[in-house]
């Protein structure tokens, strides 16, 4: 596959959204073809799951129906979006992916990091990102930000220390693949340091 897979991290209200679309809006000045996306999301059938997901009224959604629901959107948000644009040559920017399902269904609901990251390796034929950027946030700074909350905001909050750790661990394990950066930044700021960095994934990629 000759294109580029990058997707956004980070918890409720760290600047995922602005941060993508601002990566989104610079790489198509530059005349890039790119495909923005989200997850869980993305296409037909998995607007409906995410939908279905995250209705405050299904509270008794079982653990691992959740993670299979989460996997099942994803299978279907990269087998009809992300990687025929990659296969395309295209830089497909997503606004979560897998890393979300292994931190709330593996980590929050207890499922094991290992089994729901097999599982979604399953799911996506082991698509990985090329990159993913961590806004990292201090316990409660995103929370603040957020509009109306949905189910996984429920979610406990003491997740926050488990969350950062499985990034510091990432990050510290395979640096090539995550870049953290500090959330707690303006915007333009966080902004021109993703920028940097993905020149350097497209410069070693040319
Ligand atoms: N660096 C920042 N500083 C201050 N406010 C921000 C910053 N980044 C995003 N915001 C604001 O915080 C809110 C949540 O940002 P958003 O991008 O929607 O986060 P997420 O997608 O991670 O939930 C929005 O109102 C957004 O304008
Ligand atoms: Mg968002």
């Amino acid at each position: 596959m000759s294109g580029l897979f990058i997707v956004f991290e980070g918890g409720d209200g760290s600047g995922k959204s602005t941060q993508a679309a601002r990566l989104v809006e610079a790489l198509r000045t530059s005349g890039r073809t790119v495909i923005a996306t989200r997850e869980p999301g993305g296409t037909r059938i998995a607007e409906k799951i995410r939908q279905l997901i995250l209705d405050p009224q299904n509270l008794e959604l079982s653990d691992r129906a959740e993670a299979l629901l989460y996997a099942a959107s994803r299978a279907e948000h990269v087998h009809h979006v992300v990687r025929p644009a990659l296969q395309r040559g295209e830089i497909v920017v997503s606004d979560r992916y897998m890393d979300s399902s292994i931190i709330y269904q593996g980590l929050g609901r207890g499922l094991g990091a290992d089994q729901v990251r097999d599982l979604n390796l399953w799911a996506t034929e082991g698509l990985r990102p090329d990159l993913t950027i961590v806004l990292d946030v201090p316990a409660h700074f995103g929370l603040e930000r957020v509009g109306t909350p949905d189910r996984l905001e429920l979610a406990p909050r003491e997740m926050h220390e488990r969350i950062r750790d499985y990034y510091l661990q990432m990050a510290a394990s395979d640096p090539s693949h995550y870049f953290l950066i500090s959330a707690e930044q303006t915007i333009d700021a966080i902004a021109d340091s993703v920028r940097s960095r993905v020149d350097e994934l497209l410069a070693l990629h040319a």
